[in-house]
């Protein structure tokens, strides 16, 4: 039996609510000083047997704060990540995921590392090959070839939108780096030519910008940042875009969702696990309301962390920003072989509307058949 824990935090107050909604009716202050008072805890343990065979077990630990929080009060953070990690720890788990803010504190974990008494990951490879994925597969079903398109990555400094950017550099026209940090940007950009250059590849035209209005100019946008949310608005992104929000909370805005028909909006990194899990929590029976996504259905950085423990892999694995595209490929074979697969992906019918490809049909040359 292979064994993993994975941490968890509330990323809005509806991930209170959902399974305690006797809490709506207190104020969301007392809610969030409540959080900020109390000690991780156990919310839910699953067992599953991969596809290829190995029987896996692990336990979803809470870590009481909101997103917010994990940036104006990182000592408290890191101080409830660090209990978080003791408990997985006594329930047995031989390798620790790191979810959500959980891994963006202590830059980006690495000064956490060598505290924490397990191997751990944030899971940002598996997250990468499951969000670029999902895209490809958007972009193949409208038929538009990726050497045609600009895009931009939005966090493209970060431990994901980094590597993110490396593999978008090899298939894309014109690639667009974004950040709030434009010395780290002309890195990042120096980085991925060299990385071209190495491996003979032509390098696409890269801009780098402080600036989110260059979204105006890209027909596609992958956004993975730690800003707290609601950071694109609707305004900035041209008719007919496609855009991938991998953050955690969402980079883009509600009124985005709600306004812009003729821009497609997917979530990247969500993954259908080979078989539904057993699940037990004192919390709720159901998967969706514990976990706010279809039974069955993980975010990829939990998926990362149970292909660890499924394959005995108990050192360190995406941890810091400088991640290589190596180990998104190496998450990505493990997956196959374990019978994890990238959900949500588009069927026609579904998960492209009606309304954003009216548009689509009209601003661009053809949609495959
Ligand atoms: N879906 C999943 O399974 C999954 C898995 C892991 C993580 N995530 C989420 O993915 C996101 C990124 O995680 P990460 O580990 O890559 O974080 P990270 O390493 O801290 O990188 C964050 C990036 O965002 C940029 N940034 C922050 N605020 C910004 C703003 N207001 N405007 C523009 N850029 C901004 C940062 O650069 P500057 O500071 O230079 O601006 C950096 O490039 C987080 O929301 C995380 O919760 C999702």
């Amino acid at each position: 039996m292979a064994k993993f824990a994975f941490l968890i935090h509330p990323l809005t107050l509806e991930d209170v609510w959902r399974p305690i909604p006797e809490a709506r009716n207190k104020r969301p202050e007392v809610i969030r000083q409540f959080l900020l008072w109390m000690d991780p805890f156990e919310t839910a343990y699953i067992s599953f047997k991969t596809k290829a065979g190995v029987q896996l077990e692990g336990w979803f630990i809470s870590v009481p704060m909101l997103p917010e929080d994990f940036i104006t009060n990182e000592q408290l953070a890191i101080e409830k990540v660090l209990k978080a990690a003791n408990l997985a720890k006594e329930l047995g788990a031989e390798v620790l995921g790191l979810g959500a803010y959980t891994s963006v504190i202590g830059n980006s974990a690495q000064k956490l590392g060598d505290k924490i008494p397990l191997p751990i990951t944030s899971g940002a490879s598996y997250t990468v090959a499951a969000s670029l994925e999902v895209t490809y597969r958007v972009f193949n079903q409208l038929g538009v070839p990726l050497k045609e398109l600009s895009a931009a990555v939005v966090g493209a400094t970060g431990a994901i939108g980094r590597v993110t950017s490396f593999l978008l550099s090899k298939d894309v026209k014109r690639l667009c780096l974004i950040a709030r940090n434009l010395s780290r940007l002309e890195y990042v950009r120096g980085e991925i030519l060299s990385w071209l250059k190495n491996r003979g590849i032509e390098a696409p035209v890269i801009e780098i910008s402080t600036d989110l209005k260059l979204l105006s100019t890209c027909d596609l946008t992958i956004a993975a940042t730690s800003s707290t949310g609601n950071l694109i608005k609707p305004e900035i992104l041209p008719p007919g875009s496609v855009v991938c929000d991998v953050s955690l909370p969402g980079d883009v805005s509600q009124e985005v969702k709600r306004n812009r028909k003729d821009v497609l909006v997917i979530e990247g990194g969500l993954i259908k696990l080979p078989e539904i899990p057993k699940l037990v929590s004192k919390y709720s029976d159901s998967w969706e309301k514990l976990m706010g996504y279809p039974e069955g259905v993980v975010l990829a950085c939990m998926a990362e962390t149970m292909l660890m423990a499924a394959e005995g892999i108990h050192e360190n694995y995406s941890i810091g920003r400088n991640i290589s595209p190596e180990k998104v490929e190496r998450m990505k074979k493990l997956a196959e072989k374990h019978g994890m697969e990238v959900y949500g992906v588009p069927d026609r019918d579904k998960l492209i509307p009606e309304d954003f490809l009216k548009v689509f049909k009209t601003l661009k040359r053809g949609i495959s058949n």
